[in-house]
């Protein structure tokens, strides 16, 4: 009970029970706030936050019925449905404490109670509560990530419908996936959409990007801590996998896990088990798990930078999501999306693409792929002088076909392009060609200076 910051709410109409409950508690560390009726209980969780509650059913009123007690738990549990009410009944009085449980009560506790039952039950209790109470939030969250990216799925092209199908049929398994596709090909949006149409929707999606986490806290990261278990651990922490826990973890970026961390991330993957950093209880959690990379995780493994045994667990399935220019029917469709989504943000009505707007995208390359054309219609939205969008708003680099053979030859090029036009259109001025850009000053000059291009302020 130690690690629960939040005092514990106690009502009893007797003073030596309150009193004996507020000594237990302190030898356990733990903060109570006492009360001698019903009427303070309901006042003060109205009030403050609780880790848990501990109520008699018997009040002086009426000392047998345990009524004024169990209305006591139904305003509670109105008040604050998530706070964990544990009911105290006298002796043999089962059928009091059974009702108690059917009103929502976490547990129940005889009077005289024994210590170490009374401790049990109300650390378990405040553990129940502290994950419900981090569910909900999770969830909250959750929502409101969906409505942010109310991301509309568009793949109406030949190659993309052996992706949908794969989506369809494995999203409302538990199977593990696997999604591989260069930069910007949505595998975070296919992600997602798993784990919406999964069994687990209601449940937590945790997202970790696994290049973004440093060495030294892999494992509290991942599998939380104990209090103590090192210096700054002022408290008990869950981890990612037990945030997850019942829903969907993704793992994005997982090639760029160390591969010392690679043999720590097995046996979760295995069996579900683990402990938190600091304590030797084995804990079990039920996740299913997503993971996403641009890298060529076979070659990892060839390589040995990637663990074989690892990867055969996370791609149970795997979805390949083609490149953009390998699904050049979804082009004008996804740039007519972004197109919609950025004139609403920037209030510009009636927006809309030239016929030679709609060629140049589909014979440029798009070597960022779906994110790279969101950007370009965003910054077309922004630059455009009326409401049709033609083909000179992109900045792209004509004439740099699908097939082109090297992708670095490509981007550089496609830098240099883009660099020029926006100087163009800028007359040269740095500070707004950066501006267009999204670039600073100085990283503009660093590009200038790399490809040679002169700039007349
Ligand atoms: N098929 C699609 N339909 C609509 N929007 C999409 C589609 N694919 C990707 N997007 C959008 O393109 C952007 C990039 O997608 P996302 O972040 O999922 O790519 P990614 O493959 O995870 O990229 P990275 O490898 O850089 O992490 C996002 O804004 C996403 O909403
Ligand atoms: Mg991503």
């Amino acid at each position: 009970m130690s690690d629960a910051k939040l005092p514990i709410l106690i009502a009893d109409d007797q003073r030596d029970v309150l009193e004996a409950l507020r000594l237990l508690l302190k030898s356990e560390n733990q903060p109570c706030h006492a009360v001698g009726d019903p009427a303070a209980a309901l006042a003060a969780v109205k009030k403050n936050l609780f880790a848990a509650a501990l109520i008699d059913l018997n009040y002086t009123r009426d000392t047998t019925s345990g009524a004024e007690g169990l209305e006591l738990l139904k305003a509670l549990k109105r008040a604050d449905p998530d706070l964990p009410v544990v009911a105290m009944t006298a002796w043999g009085s089962i059928h009091l404490a059974v009702e108690a449980m059917r009103l929502g009560a976490g547990d129940f506790i005889e009077k005289p109670w024994d210590n170490t039952r009374l401790v049990s039950v109300l650390r378990n209790q405040i553990a129940l509560g502290a994950a419900t109470r981090r569910e909900q939030r999770l969830r909250a969250e959750n929502r409101l990530l969906r409505e942010d990216d109310n991301d509309e799925f568009i793949a109406g092209s030949r190659s993309m419908q052996p992706v949908l199908s794969l989506i369809d049929r494995v999203a409302p398994t538990d199977a593990n996936v696997l999604i591989l596709g260069e930069n910007g090909t949505g595998k975070g949006v296919v992600a997602r959409l798993i784990h919406k149409r999964s069994q687990r929707a209601e449940r937590a999606l945790v997202k970790v990007n696994m290049g973004g986490i440093a060495d030294s806290v892999f494992e509290a990261e991942m599998f939380g801590h104990v209090r103590g278990a090192f210096t700054d651990a002022k408290t008990d922490r869950i981890g990612r996998f037990e945030a997850a826990d019942g829903g969907t973890l993704f793992l994005d970026e997982i090639a760029n896990i160390a591969f010392p961390q690679q043999g720590k991330l097995l046996r979760i993957v295995e069996d579900g088990e683990f402990e938190r950093v600091g304590s030797s209880r084995t804990l079990k959690v039920d996740v299913r798990l997503i993971a996403a990379t641009n890298a060529d995780l076979g070659a990892e493994v060839a390589a040995g930078r990637f663990r074989k045994d690892l990867l055969f667990r996370l791609n149970t399935v795997e979805i390949h999501l083609p490149p953009l220019r390998e699904r050049r029917e979804d082009i004008v469709p996804l740039a007519q999306a972004f197109l919609a989504r950025s004139a609403l943000r920037y209030q510009r009505i009636g927006m809309h693409l030239s016929p030679s707007a709609q060629r140049a995208l589909e014979d440029y390359a798009w070597p960022g792929n779906v994110r790279e054309l969101a950007h370009v219609m965003e910054r077309a939205v922004l630059t455009a002088a009326g409401a049709q969008i033609a083909q000179l708003e992109f900045s792209l680099p004509l004439g740099s076909p699908a097939s082109t053979p090297s992708a670095h030859t490509t981007l550089d090029e496609a830098e240099q392009d883009m660099i020029r036009s926006a100087l163009d259109r800028c007359s040269g001025n740095i500070q707004k060609t950066a501006e267009m850009l999204g670039l600073s000053r100085a990283a503009l000059y660093r590009r200038l200076e790399k490809f040679g291009i002169r700039a007349v302020d």
